[in-house]
């Protein structure tokens, strides 16, 4: 069955996580500038206000939450259901720079908790009312890096790769039943967003702003794609990947995540 995403007879609503910046923020000015009810969440209380007050307060609710918590995950979930949500953005996410021995573990402990444990959480959660619906669209947002080994960057690219293998299953399963809901998960490469500064690196690679990666993501979910990655030149080198030996996906992305300047 197609799913329809958007569909202007009806009202939608969507929880965005990581709304506070970056590409969360431009979710919820894209969606928001279609009519789009809108849950923001994030930690940071005075970014979502200030969004809240640039969409229109009438159409927005403001849900902070720091979603390491898996206690806040549900939390979230279930203070959005009352307004009866469609749409999930699952894009809260940061990653870490050095060595696998010499990073911190309790920050690593963290990262899987929002990248991997609060995008399980929460996926689960809202599918189950969306199939229970028969409607709905879930957006897991994933990156390039889970696409291949990455070493310096190690535990973010697993995080990632755990978060693509997930969304490809389910999407199977919602196909073999034929329901109308529909998954998807965005793979950008580089976006200028804080990513780079939070996770301590200088990026050397000129990134797409978070408006076109957000805008090109919305008109994919129109055509119900399963892997979402912007831009051409992102396309061929994940379809290089592909077929490239491990040992050599790995030396290059050491060679590139040696590139990148450390920020201290
Ligand atoms: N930028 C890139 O190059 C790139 C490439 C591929 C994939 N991605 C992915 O895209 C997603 C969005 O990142 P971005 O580039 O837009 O970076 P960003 O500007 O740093 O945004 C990250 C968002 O995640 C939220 N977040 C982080 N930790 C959180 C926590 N403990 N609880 C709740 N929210 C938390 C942040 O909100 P608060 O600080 O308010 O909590 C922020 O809104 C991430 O999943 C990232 O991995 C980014």
């Amino acid at each position: 069955m197609k799913n329809d995403f958007w569909d202007p007879s009806k009202e939608h609503c969507a929880v965005i996580t990581g709304a506070s910046s970056g590409i969360g923020a431009e979710f919820a000015r894209l969606l928001g500038a279609k009519g789009c009810f809108l849950i923001l969440s994030g930690r940071n209380e005075e970014a979502l206000e200030k969004l809240r007050k640039e969409i229109g307060k009438d159409n927005c609710v403001i849900i902070p939450a720091d979603l390491s918590n898996p206690k806040s995950c549900i939390d979230l979930y279930a203070r959005s259901r009352k307004y009866s949500p469609d749409i999930l953005i699952n894009n809260a996410g940061f990653g870490l720079y050095g060595e696998f021995t010499e990073t911190s573990l309790s920050k690593e402990l963290e990262m899987i908790d929002v990248n991997v444990k609060a995008v399980h959480i929460l996926f689960k959660l809202f599918l189950k009312d969306f199939t229970k619906n028969n409607r709905g669209y879930i957006l897991n947002v994933a990156s390039t890096a889970g696409l291949l080994p990455g070493p310096l960057m190690s535990t973010y690219y697993s995080t990632k790769s755990y978060v693509i293998r997930q969304t490809q299953a389910v999407f199977e399963e919602l196909r073999r039943r034929k329901s109308p809901v529909h998954v998807s998960v965005l793979c950008p490469g580089p976006v200028s967003t804080e990513f780079n500064t939070r996770a301590g690196i200088e990026g050397f690679m000129k990134g797409i702003t978070p408006k076109y990666c957000a805008a090109y993501t919305l008109s994919k979910m129109k055509q119900n794609k399963l892997m979402i990655i912007p831009t051409a030149k992102m396309q061929l080198a994940m379809a290089a990947v592909k077929i490239a030996p491990v040992c050599l996906a790995c030396a290059v992305s050491y060679t590139l995540q040696s590139g990148k300047k450390r920020i201290d």
